[in-house]
């Protein structure tokens, strides 16, 4: 039962003492995870424990470069254990043949759309799947995106934790529904490139970049998202490369065993990013279960930290045995729970040799197996997806959607194929020709074709009876030179490219290849009639943006192998482009507050000196230009469309699990073992907020209905944000059609994380929730108190 209270704007201020007697129940069905069968695999294993010695428990928990995958653990027929191939990376197979490469978790936030990004899983999963791939390593959401310079932003999907956390999720339950276990990383604070593992500086041992951050910065912000991965159940993590308040993410007992297990209970197992484990006992001791990929370096194949330092610890005390099979039990369990015993594709056959001739290795008598083709009909969903990420930033005269017949312009070098290999070659400036789909690292692919915009939009133009003419030589446009161009376009598409790559941080926020010249060149050519399209891994600064000339600018992001298609649906209008911004694009760089932190010098050289203190707290990205008053060029949640949206006048709130208006304003638990996710109340509904959408225009489309919260800042600590994102839906209408929309927030969305209680806690006094189409159109709103 549950009272229904309608609030209109003019009384919004109106504060309600009527509460539901009954307390909404946690719903057990929201468990991604079957906790009976849970158990089963658990005590499975347990006995098949028993059955180990020593040397055999030690190689359970230790990777080894005896295998076909980049993470291997070996077999132990005897109990049935086939062992694990792990395999990256986020946006689909890194190291593979007749795979497919799909948009990239930031294309998919910029969706908005949990459908897309289920199904983009499930398709990724089920890829992972088809080449024997038991573990995949991905999605990412470390980093977050708290620097937009951070050159793996990209990977993950948006600097805003709780879009991060439902894409995390989605992602989740469809790639472990298909019987692949993810694996959620990198856990936690990875949110720079730039000396990111220690390394030996002018002859100096130097310590990786310490992420310092408060703890409440940590659970609002970096933890949420991973949160809602252990919730969707995830198998594993993935501890960071970087240090968290100095001590390595691999080897911190506070972030591994009290956050991660006691805190969220997480069930699964921590593996160390490649290379990121530094002890053995004190790992292990601190919660890592798994050392990844187990030797030492990519020139020591031999020794570990692991490996035969776990017999030798457990001989001499300082491992427990009872710690060594808790570590297997969490390796095994998520094994036998997906059944990867019994019903699991063997490794793909070309496994090995995809990976040899990416690293240059492979010699033409090698034998280069034919490898499975795992692609189905994929690349119909990553057209789909890569249109949908898409996002329509300006369109002035509604020069967009083209018409034809016409003159077509083509200009830039992300227009064309790429000259240099379907592997994006992993250097620093990415390469010169050619189109990008994906960015650089482990989370890349190798395309097994690739769609370039101008290919695209010649076979369009062929269809419509167009003419298109190009220049795709950015020296050649940066110098003004048009005489290759005749005559002048009806339209000319500009297509921009920005690499970045793991590894690497970003130097400019700038699109490459003399990106600004190349615009404005061709806008003094084609005024009124110029469309920017850029393909990029993360922020790009516009200074060209208010450029009267540039008409149109589209934000394309990764989008995956079917680029030009995608754009082609965009440009065409057969597709309304609905995505948002799921970042802020300043007007100025400076007005970001998070630089990446680059020591060079004599300073760079000691050991503890790389350290970036979090001091903006939960101030990234649009909570910090709220707070700071600055105006950005395209705010986050920013996005236009062919058609236009409203919304109806009132919101109504609802209240669920609220017993005589006695709340208790922390989440108590009674149980003694924390459920998977954490607190079980944390996930339990308490507000519903329904309002209703309307297609004002006169062509189909989609939109994003976007809910943000401001918390009564009286009864809250300082550093508050001005307003947070806690809700999103994506609804398409036709011309006049109109759709209710409910949004639902749980304790943890109305909650602050109380540092002295170390709990979440609701604040008392209003609420203020505001819905609209992006973080600064919100032309409704409504108070609620639950306190
Ligand atoms: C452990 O088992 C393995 C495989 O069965 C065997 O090769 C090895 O000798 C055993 N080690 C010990 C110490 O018993
Ligand atoms: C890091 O240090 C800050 C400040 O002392 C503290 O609030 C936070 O809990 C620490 N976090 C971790 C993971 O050590
Ligand atoms: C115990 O063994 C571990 C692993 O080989 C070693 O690092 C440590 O120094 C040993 N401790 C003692 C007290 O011998
Ligand atoms: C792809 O194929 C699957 C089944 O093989 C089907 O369920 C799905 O609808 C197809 N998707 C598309 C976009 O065609
Ligand atoms: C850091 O500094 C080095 C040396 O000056 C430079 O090569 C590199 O590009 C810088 N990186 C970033 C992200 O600024
Ligand atoms: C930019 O253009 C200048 C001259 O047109 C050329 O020398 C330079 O190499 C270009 N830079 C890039 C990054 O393309
Ligand atoms: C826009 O184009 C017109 C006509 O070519 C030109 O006069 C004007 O200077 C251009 N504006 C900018 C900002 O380049
Ligand atoms: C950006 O900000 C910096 C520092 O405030 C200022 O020097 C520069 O002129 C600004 N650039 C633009 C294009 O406004
Ligand atoms: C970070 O904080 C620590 C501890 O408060 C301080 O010693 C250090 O100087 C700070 N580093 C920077 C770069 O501000
Ligand atoms: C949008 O809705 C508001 C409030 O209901 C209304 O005042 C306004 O006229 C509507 N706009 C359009 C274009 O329908
Ligand atoms: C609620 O938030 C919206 C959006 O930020 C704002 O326009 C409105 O004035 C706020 N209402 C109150 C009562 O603070």
């Amino acid at each position: 039962m549950l009272f229904k209270l309608r609030v209109s704007i003019a009384t919004a201020i109106f504060v309600t003492s009527l509460y539901s007697k009954e307390t909404l129940a946690y719903d057990a069905a929201d468990d991604a995870i079957d906790a009976s069968k849970w158990a089963a695999a658990s005590t499975k294993v347990n006995h098949l424990i028993a059955k180990l010695n020593l040397t055999e428990k030690a190689s359970m928990v230790t990777g080894t470069a005896d295998g076909q995958c980049i993470g291997n653990l070996a077999s132990v027929e005897r109990i049935g254990f086939g062992g694990l191939c792990l395999s990256d990376g986020p946006q689909g197979l890194h190291l593979a043949d007749l795979a497919s490469v799909f948009p990239s978790g930031l294309t998919a936030a910029a969706t908005w759309d949990r459908d897309l990004i289920a199904r983009r899983g499930a398709a990724m999963g089920a890829e992972f799947r088809g080449k024997g791939a038991n573990v995949m390593l991905g999605p990412s959401t470390g980093p977050l995106g708290r620097s937009p310079w951070g050159g793996r932003n990209w990977e993950g999907f948006s600097p805003d934790p709780y879009l991060s956390g439902v894409a995390m999720q989605e992602t989740i339950r469809s790639v472990q529904a298909l019987g692949v276990q993810a694996c959620a990383k990198h856990f936690i604070g990875n949110e720079q490139e730039t000396h990111r593992t220690n390394e030996e500086i002018d002859g100096f041992d130097v310590a990786a970049v310490s992420a310092n951050i408060d703890d409440r910065t940590l659970h609002e912000v970096y933890l949420w998202p991973f949160a809602d991965a252990v919730k969707a159940g995830v198998a594993s993590l993935m501890c960071s490369y970087n240090r968290v308040n100095m001590t390595y993410s691999c080897e911190n007992d506070l972030l591994l065993n009290k956050i991660l297990r006691d805190e969220l209970g997480f069930e699964g197992y921590v593996m160390s990013d490649w290379f990121a484990t530094h002890s053995g006992a004190r790992a292990i001791n601190a919660g890592l279960d798994l050392s990844m990929p187990g030797y030492l370096s990519e020139t020591d194949f031999t020794h570990s930290y692991f490996g035969s330092h776990v017999v030798s610890g457990v001989k001499n005390g300082s491992i427990s045995e009872h710690r060594l099979n808790e570590m297997i039990q969490r390796i095994l369990t998520p094994y036998f729970y997906f059944n990867q015993d019994t019903d699991y594709p063997t490794i793909d056959p070309s496994s090995y040799a995809v990976t040899a001739a990416t690293y240059g290795l492979l010699s033409a008598e090698d034998l280069a197996p034919a490898g499975r083709d795992v692609r189905g009909n994929h690349s119909t969903l990553i057209r789909e997806i890569g249109s949908a990420g898409t996002v329509l930033l300006k369109n002035l005269n509604n020069i967009l959607p083209l018409e034809s017949p016409m003159v077509i312009g083509v200009f830039g070098n992300d227009a064309p194929d790429v000259t240099a290999g379907l592997l994006y070659p992993s250097n620093n400036n990415g390469f010169e020709i050619g189109t990008l789909t994906v960015g650089g690292g482990s989370g890349s692919g190798r395309n097994s074709y690739i769609v370039s915009p101008l290919e695209a939009i010649k076979a369009r133009a062929k269809h419509d009876g167009s003419r298109v003419i190009y220049l795709t030589d950015n020296d050649i446009v940066a110098e003004g030179d048009f005489k290759g161009i005749y005559p002048w376009p009806d339209i000319c598409l500009v297509f921009l490219k920005t690499w970045v790559s793991e590894g690497i941080d970003r130097i400019t926020l700038e699109a490459d290849w003399n990106s600004t010249e190349v615009v404005n060149q061709v806008a003094s050519i084609c005024p009124g009639k110029t469309v920017v399209i850029t393909h990029t891994g993360g922020v790009n600064s516009m200074p060209w943006a208010d450029n009267e000339n540039v008409t149109a600018i589209l934000a394309a992001h990764y989008p995956g192998q079917e680029s030009g298609n995608s754009i082609v649906d965009i440009l065409w209008g057969d597709v309304n482009p609905s995505g948002k911004l799921p970042y802020t694009i300043a007007k100025n760089t400076s007005d970001y507050n998070t630089p990446i932190l680059n020591l060079t010098g004599a300073s760079a050289a000691i050991s503890d000196a790389w350290q970036v203190n979090f001091t903006e707290g939960l101030m990234i990205d649009y909570r910090h230009f709220d707070a700071q008053e600055i105006t950005p060029l395209y705010e986050f949640g920013y996005g236009l469309s062919y058609t236009s949206f409203n919304l109806s006048t009132e919101l109504s709130v609802q209240y669920h699990g609220i017993v005589n208006g006695d709340v208790s304003a922390l989440s108590l638990d009674s149980n003694k073992k924390t459920p998977v996710g954490g607190n079980s109340d944390l996930w339990c509904k308490m507000i519903e907020v329904d309002t209703a959408v309307v297609n004002t225009g006169f062509v189909a489309g989609a939109t994003i209905v976007q809910l943000y919260l401001s918390y009564p800042m009286k009864s809250m600590p300082s550093g508050t944000p001005f307003k947070v994102l806690r809700g999103f839906e994506k609804v398409t209408l036709s011309p006049g059609a109109h759709q209710m929309i409910r949004f639902s927030l749980r304790r943890r969305d109305l909650s602050f994380w109380d540092t002295e209680a170390q709990q979440w806690r609701i604040p008392e006094g209003l609420f203020n929730i505001s819905v609209g189409f992006s973080s600064r159109d919100l032309p409704i709103s409504v108070s609620a108190q639950i306190l």
